[in-house]
């Protein structure tokens, strides 16, 4: 495809700027004044840098209320971190239901308003995948479907890789390629949320999978440590072969030492290669300030807002059937019959499963998880929406099979007339 050729072409310019961006320059003799000088203004810049980031973290965070967007009414206090053990239940299906109904909020589900695929405005599909959530799986089942619906899957010319944080000059090459595909397309790349109406460009339908935020971490941890994933990938790039320390050092051992990989500090900027420990960044888009701090409020804030309004489905494997049912309904144009296909062969395979991981002790897990509570509840808020878009499907035999239910709705109907 000559679009693809093209865009490959700008991918390369820009490698070829940032590595002249990047590059080190050789320190010139200089006097210790002068780096003193050097030394003093840098502290300075970057405090003055820090100080910026966090007023305007600061203003935007004012005008974004914290339960705005929670998808069972609920603050992140209520379902998220430590108490998750406990309130597990709220974040299967069967919890919500139990609360929805607990709150009467049951009643009032309605799939049409909670159907984004209606606000599309181009027949393309864009699955902004988030790494090791099961995207290779994902991807399969919709070519098999694609075959059937006639559509086609493209997967990102970039060769699999991640892409970065984008300036505006990159989010809109990319859009306009997506907005340039045939109608019934889907286009599956590593890549943050995009705003099409930003660009002013039509919308397509948003898609994507999440997995529970600490998994997904230790997961990604030993996949790059894989040989079959780094060998080939430092042979491309023609880059050294990664020390064996670096290899075999288990996940736990890293947090232990206080590892820069491993650990998790709220408010922390994005690394500049390599640091995927943001599932957020995913659906928050590209901005720096606001969506990059680590476990912060308003990335938090910000995905959610993004899933509520703009992404037709963000399921689960962890959730497969329930994932499946939302997206038949919700999408049919991409997946009618995806359980039917789904189960007739796919779920037998595992694509991606890295034997090499290891059982890590629950005492680090816990460790980690204390630092991921927004991470965490933006997981749970996709799971609550999934399921609220599945119970939303069924609320009639939900009526037929659950009396307590009609009698809600009878006292419903009874205090609405009085
Ligand atoms: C997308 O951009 C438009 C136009 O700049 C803005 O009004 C809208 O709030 C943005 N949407 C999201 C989800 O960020
Ligand atoms: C969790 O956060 C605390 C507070 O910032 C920090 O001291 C600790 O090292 C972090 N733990 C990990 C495993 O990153
Ligand atoms: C999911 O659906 C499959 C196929 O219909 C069924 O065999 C399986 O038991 C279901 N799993 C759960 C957890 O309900
Ligand atoms: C959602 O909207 C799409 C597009 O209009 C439609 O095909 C689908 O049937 C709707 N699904 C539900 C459950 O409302």
């Amino acid at each position: 495809m000559s679009v693809n050729t093209d865009r490959s072409y700008k991918m390369k310019l820009r490698d070829v700027e940032n590595a002249f961006k990047y590059r080190r320059i050789p320190y010139p003799k200089r006097s210790v004044e002068l780096i003193a000088l050097l030394a003093i203004s840098c502290t300075f810049f970057l405090f003055m840098h820090t100080n910026k980031l966090n007023s305007r973290l600061k203003e935007m965070e004012v005008k974004l209320q914290p339960s705005e967007f929670s998808a069972l009414g609920l603050t992140g206090n209520h379902i998220s971190g430590h108490d998750a053990g406990k309130h597990d239940d709220i974040n299967t299906l069967h919890g919500t239901y139990q609360y929805l109904k607990s709150t009467g909020q049951i009643l009032q589900l309605n799939a049409n308003a909670l159907n984004n695929t209606k606000n599309a405005e181009i027949d393309v599909l864009f699955y902004n995948r988030v790494p090791k959530t099961g995207s290779i799986q994902f991807i399969e089942l919709m070519k098999q479907l694609g075959k059937v619906h006639d559509y086609d899957v493209e997967k990102d010319p970039q060769n699999g890789g991640i892409i970065p944080l984008l300036e505006t000059a990159g989010e809109n090459d990319l859009i306009d390629n997506i907005v340039g595909l045939e109608d019934g397309t889907v286009f599956a790349s590593h890549v943050n949320y995009l705003n099409f109406t930003k660009y002013e460009q039509p919308r397509p339908i948003y898609v994507n999978m999440v997995r529970d935020p600490v998994e997904r971490v230790i997961s990604w941890y030993y996949y790059i440590r894989a040989p079959w994933v780094f060998v080939p990938g430092r042979r491309r790039s023609n880059r050294e072969m990664p020390n064996p320390a670096w290899v075999n050092t288990e996940f736990d051992q890293c947090v232990l030492n206080g590892e820069k990989v491993c650990s998790y500090i709220e408010g922390s900027l994005l690394e500049r290669v390599g640091d995927h420990r943001r599932q957020t960044l995913f659906f928050c888009g590209h901005n720096e300030f606001k969506c990059t701090p680590f476990n912060s409020r308003l990335p938090l804030q910000l995905a959610k807002q993004n899933v509520e309004r703009e992404y037709a489905v963000v399921g689960t494997w962890e959730h497969t059937n329930e994932t499946l049912a939302v997206l038949e309904a919700y999408i049919p144009r991409y997946f009618a019959d995806a359980s039917r296909m789904y189960y007739s062969g796919l779920h037998m395979e595992k694509s991606n499963d890295n034997p090499m991981k290891p059982h890590i002790r629950q005492e680090i897990i816990d460790m980690v998880r204390r630092n991921f509570t927004r991470e965490i509840e933006f997981y749970q808020f996709c799971r609550q929406r999934l399921h609220k878009q599945y119970l939303a499907l069924k609320l009639n035999d939900l009526m037929r099979m659950d009396d307590s239910l009609v009698n809600l709705k009878q006292a419903n109907e009874l205090a609405i007339r009085d």
